[in-house]
């Protein structure tokens, strides 16, 4: 019997009695006044007049409270070829010798620092140091370039960077130092410092005055033995900004404060995935990403577990069995990771033939997440694999999980296709545009009652207004989710699709928009429009159309290179922009809207209506034709 209708009801008859027990489970370091304060923030807050260290919480309590010898973070790297351990005093050590580092160069409590890294170990020392001392990180995933690294400068305002020397993908060295420099030449905003990992795999250049060396500022300071203690941060100071994509190039700095977060993580890591303190976690994710943020970093070491960071991908590192390998090796209990890695090991190995070389017996779980699990996928990891794989739902907003199967709780009947069942703190509702309940079964938009619960966001960094409008004015007294989905009579959440102009690749969230803001700026381009189409690994890859300028006679091929170069100079290669589709007009609304619904829907070769307020309905029939002739939507 699953204890989960109990837990949403008891949690549905009285949040704050809820919070509060849960909260009982993180040190404070002076109690709050109110569980949570209506009049606070933009639609309240959580723990209100609270104090507390999430450092501390995270690292400290656990090496005074016995767990100072049990390994925190296993760094596990197939890429490079190395592996680390480090005991949680150990990883002590390097975040305070770091946060002395930060501090000499003049980081303060609420002081912005960019953490632009590759998937190494000083990557989560670096975001704990932050912590430690009360200055909010801003970690920017490697695969975005410069421009988006500068747009995140000037609006984080970071008064220290820490990156590498280079990043390391398959068959190539991603030389972050030149990204950097370029960023910050571009950014309004400049860094006062910036400390750079040295790679051996390639170093760089230091730039006077600015810039230091990571491993050299990190010896002279535990030479010199300085001690820096945990600030206490008020529970609604922030912890993080993260920016996601909106729905245009602008990302939104969505905002994590320390105290919500620290309570919901900790109470997700039992209730939701059943995990214990000293197991082995292992998020299969990036901590560029707010799965890393959450399930690599906070989560699992606020619990007291060990938790992987793994720089490799799920096949070629060197192949479709490094999962399976390092489950073994590291005795992880659970694994999350997106569908789409999934897709990539099943399509190298179909068979999962490469399991049987492992000794599985102390896996329990797959989590999925990021994106639609397709139900395809889940079975055969179901079958393969022999153990529960659970599909649950969230976004950066949230930082934990809005819907799932609950482990802790105890496991619902498994209904492939869908995510699961609101977790505590989370009141889901769907309605039609007007904003009217539809019936069970009914598709529309996935809303949430306000208040969000603890450790989702309290506003945008710097925007308030933004913030209402983009998520609070659409759905008055709900947070718009911009996902499609239905619930049906059971209660279970069925997520769709979006209902912005965000595509998800690989798991990675893009935004449309933002593409459509770079390709429009090619010389020969007069008008673009980009969609996601379905990929039978990525899940979607965007698709470029573009209509030329009058008179343009250059080698379509050439042009199509050039908008994938910009789009890769300007977003990064996460965006994977490698199709562009040359059309001689676009379809449009009479009011000038363009249809991009209706050419994605052709494109995946989905059954579409011809919409009624179009103003020229043979340009679908070019659109089709186009498309077609490309081996697309036939
Ligand atoms: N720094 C620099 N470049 C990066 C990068 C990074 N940190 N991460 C990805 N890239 C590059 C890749 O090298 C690739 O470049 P290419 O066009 O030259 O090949 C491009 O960005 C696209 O990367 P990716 O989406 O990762 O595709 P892939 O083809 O390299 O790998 C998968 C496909 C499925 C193996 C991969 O996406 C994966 O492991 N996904 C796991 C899901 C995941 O981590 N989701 C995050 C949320 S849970
Ligand atoms: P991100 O903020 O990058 O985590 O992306 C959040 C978006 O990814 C959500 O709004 C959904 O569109 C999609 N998403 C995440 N998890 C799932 C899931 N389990 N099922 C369906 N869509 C998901």
């Amino acid at each position: 019997m699953s204890d989960y209708h109990e837990t949403y009801a008891r949690w549905k008859a009285d949040p704050e009695a809820f919070w509060a027990a849960a909260a009982a489970e993180i040190d404070w370091d002076t109690p709050w006044d109110k569980v949570f304060d209506p009049e606070g923030g933009v639609y309240g807050h959580w723990f209100a007049g609270a104090t507390c260290n999430t450092c501390h919480n995270a690292i400290d309590r656990h090496v005074a409270g016995g767990r100072a010898d049990q390994t925190a973070l296993i760094y596990d790297s197939p890429i490079t070829g190395r592996k680390r351990r480090f005991s949680f005093a150990e990883l002590k050590a390097e975040i305070v010798a770091l946060a002395a580092v930060l501090r000499e160069r003049g980081v303060e409590k609420g002081d912005r620092v960019v953490i632009y890294m590759p998937m190494v170990p000083e990557a989560v020392v670096s975001m704990l140091a932050c912590a430690r001392i009360g200055a909010v990180h801003s970690v920017v995933f490697g695969g975005f370039a410069a421009k988006e690294l500068a747009a995140r400068l000037d609006d984080a305002r970071p008064k220290l960077v820490v990156s590498a020397s280079c990043g390391i993908e398959p068959g190539r060295v991603v030389a972050y130092k030149p990204l950097l420099d370029k960023a910050i030449e571009m950014a309004g905003s400049k860094p006062q410092h910036c400390i750079v990992l040295q790679r051996d795999e390639q170093t760089c250049d230091l730039v006077a005055g600015r810039d230091s060396d990571y491993r050299a500022a990190v010896e002279a300071a535990k030479a010199a033995g300085t001690t820096v203690d945990c600030v206490p941060v008020a529970a609604t100071d922030p912890l993080y900004v993260l920016y996601t994509s909106g729905t245009t190039g602008r990302p939104k700095g969505v905002v994590r404060d320390n105290g919500g977060h620290m309570v919901m993580l900790k109470w997700t890591m039992w209730n939701a995935y059943g995990i214990r303190p000293g197991e082995v976690f292992w998020a299969a994710s990036d901590v560029g990403w707010v799965v890393g943020h959450s399930y690599i970093v906070y989560a699992p070491l606020l619990h007291g577990c060990t938790t992987v960071l793994f720089e490799g991908k799920p096949v070629g590192t060197p192949d479709a069995g490094v999962f399976w390998r390092v489950i073994a090796e590291h005795g992880v209990a659970a694994l999350f990771t997106a569908p789409t890695a999934f897709r990539a090991i099943k399509k190298e190995d179909p068979q999962g033939r490469l399991i049987g070389d492992y000794d599985l017996s102390r896996f329990r779980t797959l989590f999925l997440a990021g994106e639609r699990a397709d139900p395809e996928t889940v079975r055969w990891a179901e079958q393969r694999l022999g153990v529960p794989v659970v599909d649950h739902w969230w976004q950066t907003e949230t930082g934990a999980p809005i819907s799932h199967n609950p482990v802790g709780l105890g496991l619902l009947p498994v209904k492939h296709g869908s995510p699961g069942v609101p977790m505590p703190g989370y009141d889901i509702r769907i309605l039609d545009d007007a904003g009217h309940p539809v019936e069970p079964g009914a598709l529309g938009n996935v809303v949430i009652s306000l208040p969000l619960p603890p450790g989702c966001l309290p506003t945008l960094w710097h925007a308030d207004e933004r913030f209402r409008e983009a998520y609070l004015a659409e759905f008055p007294g709900h947070y718009k989710t911009a996902d499609a989905g239905f619930l049906d009579e059971d209660g279970y959440l069925f997520i769709m699709a979006r209902t912005d102009d965000i595509i998800n690749v690989a798991g990675h969230r893009l935004s449309t928009g933002g593409m459509e803001e770079v390709v429009a700026e090619h010389p020969d381009v007069a008008e673009c429009a980009v969609v996601g189409i379905a990929d039978p690994m990525k899940g979607q890859v965007p698709c470029g159309f573009v209509v030329l300028n009058a008179g343009v006679a250059r080698d379509m091929a050439e042009i199509e290179r050039e908008i994938v170069q910009m789009v890769r100079e300007r977003i990064g290669p996460v965006a994977a922009f490698k199709l562009v589709v040359p059309v001689d007009r676009l379809p449009k609304t009479r009011s000038g809207k363009i249809l991009r619904a209706t050419m994605q829907k052709i494109a995946d070769k989905e059954a579409w209506t011809m919409p009624a307020t179009i103003d020229d309905p043979a340009i679908l029939d070019e659109i089709t034709a186009t498309l077609n002739q490309r081996g697309i939507g036939i």
